[in-house]
């Protein structure tokens, strides 16, 4: 019988450093000898999910989406990375109760500091009502109540997070 690969689960607001240390671990991760697939809501949203909005009703069906390509994945040993805002403790909870090794990353930013570096503009639409339910201003963020792991992307560098997350990986997978 095959072992599921991990699920390495990123959440966070937009802006908060998700997406880069999710790339920066696929590296470390296939040197470790596993199989990687990394997802990417922004990405996803423009496939699988496209047509898709941003009410909670959306955002759930797009993260049970997600969820179930995750089981695929993983039931084939594949070590996946998302990377999704998962906004709700709710779909948190759905992906750690039908993923198994489900491992949940809190990318950890103030809005203030995503909000400055503002990347794709995105905030300075939401603060001008163009982009309506945008998380952290018109929509909510609920704080992860039980992540695995929290990183501070506005304190630490890409690699000393990604370092800490592949610690986490030896130490409590028991996978080098
Ligand atoms: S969710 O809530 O988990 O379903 O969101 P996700 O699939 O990760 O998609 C988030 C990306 O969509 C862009 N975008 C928005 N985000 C939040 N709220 C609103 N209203 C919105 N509209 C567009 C944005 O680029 C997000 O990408 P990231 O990488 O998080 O910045």
């Amino acid at each position: 019988m095959s072992k599921h690969g991990e699920v390495l689960w990123f959440t966070g607001l937009s802006g908060s450093g998700k997406s880069t240390t999710a790339r920066a671990l696929v590296e470390p991760l296939r040197e470790s000898g596993r199989k990687v697939e990394l997802l990417d809501g922004d990405e996803l949203r423009q496939t699988i999910s496209h047509g898709l909005g941003f009410s909670r009703e959306d955002r759930l069906t797009n993260i049970k989406r997600i969820v179930f390509l995750c089981k695929l994945l993983s039931r084939n040993g594949v070590t996946v990375i998302v990377s999704a805002i998962t906004p709700y403790e709710e779909m948190r909870e759905h992906a750690r109760a039908e993923l198994l090794g489900y491992v949940e990353i809190f990318v950890d930013c103030p809005l203030e500091e995503c909000e400055r570096r503002d990347v794709k503009g995105l905030y300075a639409k939401a603060r001008n009502a163009e982009i309506k339910q945008f998380t952290g201003i018109g929509d909510p963020y609920e704080i992860p109540e039980t992540p695995d792991i929290v990183i501070r992307t506005q304190m630490d560098e890409v690699e000393n997070n990604v370092a800490l997350i592949m610690d986490y990986m030896t130490t409590k997978t028991g996978r080098s």
